[in-house]
């Protein structure tokens, strides 16, 4: 398989579909994938049309189940480092997006793939899913943001037994922590997860956009600082078309 077919890209009306595109190896992310994710992501992010990102895995058997081991397993610490910070490119593309990304997650979700997925914005599975950080099974931690995105998802006390043990977990399981917003069967995953994607696509992209912005900077600075902020872009919003006709379509009882 090509660099190139690592990753594909499909448009589908105002949705942008990302498949990790290497079930041989259960999607494993390895360089090529990292560099064509980022590649992938500026294009739909930069396409007008496309509303909303979609990220899946090729195959019935895993979103992706982490880093490629293969890959990792001769790396000098120095290449490991330049490893994960290749990974944080990809994970800060995702959470820096202006559009929102959602995870459709279908059979393994593990290390560096569940890392990816915690950095969209909403996540949904398939009732096959598993989820999992096992890096610590290989001796090494999480080096896509795990240790930080998990524990602010999931809250320190469950994160830290999910580190600690590499254990995986359940799509069930994974709702009631609060890592993933729904769970479908594994058939209707697809139809799911772009009926949800379709619908926050008819909403203002900027007002989205500036909601995203407010939630994922703002929940890292302190309230004063984040309300402030969050004023601003408030005060943005005004400056779109969608807000004068969102509001006087209200005022004109007109949808
Ligand atoms: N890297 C490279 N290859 C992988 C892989 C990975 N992460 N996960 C699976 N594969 C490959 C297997 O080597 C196998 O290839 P071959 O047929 O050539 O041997 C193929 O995918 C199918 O996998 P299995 O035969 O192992 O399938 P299974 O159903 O028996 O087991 C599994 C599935 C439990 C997910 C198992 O494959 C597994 O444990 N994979 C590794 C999971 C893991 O440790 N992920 C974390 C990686 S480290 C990381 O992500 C670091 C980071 O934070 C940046």
């Amino acid at each position: 398989m090509s660099g190139a077919d690592t990753v594909l890209y499909e448009k589908q009306s105002r949705l942008a579909i990302l498949t990790f595109n290497r079930p041989e190896a259960l999607n494993a992310l390895n360089t090529e994938v990292n560099l064509k994710l980022t590649e992938l992501l500026g294009a739909a992010e930069a396409d007008d049309e496309i509303r909303v990102v979609i990220l899946k895995g090729s195959g019935d058997k895993a979103f992706v189940a982490g880093a490629d081991i293969k890959e990792m397993m001769s790396m000098s610490a120095m290449e490991a480092r330049e490893h994960a910070l290749r990974a944080k490119m990809v994970t800060d593309r995702i959470w820096n997006l202006k559009k929102p990304v959602i995870a459709a997650i279908q059979g393994f979700c593990l290390g560096g793939g569940l890392e990816y997925a915690l950095a969209c914005d909403l996540r949904i599975a398939a009732d096959n899913a598993r989820f999992g950080l096992p890096e610590i099974n290989l001796g090494i931690l999480p080096g896509g943001s795990g240790t930080q995105r998990l524990p602010r998802l999931i809250g320190m006390t469950r994160a830290k037994e999910l580190c600690f043990t590499g254990a995986m977990i359940d799509a069930r399981q994974a709702l009631d922590l609060g890592l993933v917003n729904a769970v479908h069967p594994a058939s209707a995953l697809m139809d799911e997860t772009t009926a949800l994607a379709g619908k926050i696509a008819t909403k203002s992209p900027h007002a989205i956009s500036l909601i995203k912005s407010a939630m994922n900077k703002g929940t890292e600075m302190d309230l004063e600082s984040a309300a402030l902020f969050e004023i601003d872009c408030f005060g943005l919003c005004f400056s779109t078309e969608e807000q004068k006709q969102g509001m006087k379509a209200f005022v004109s009882k007109k949808k």
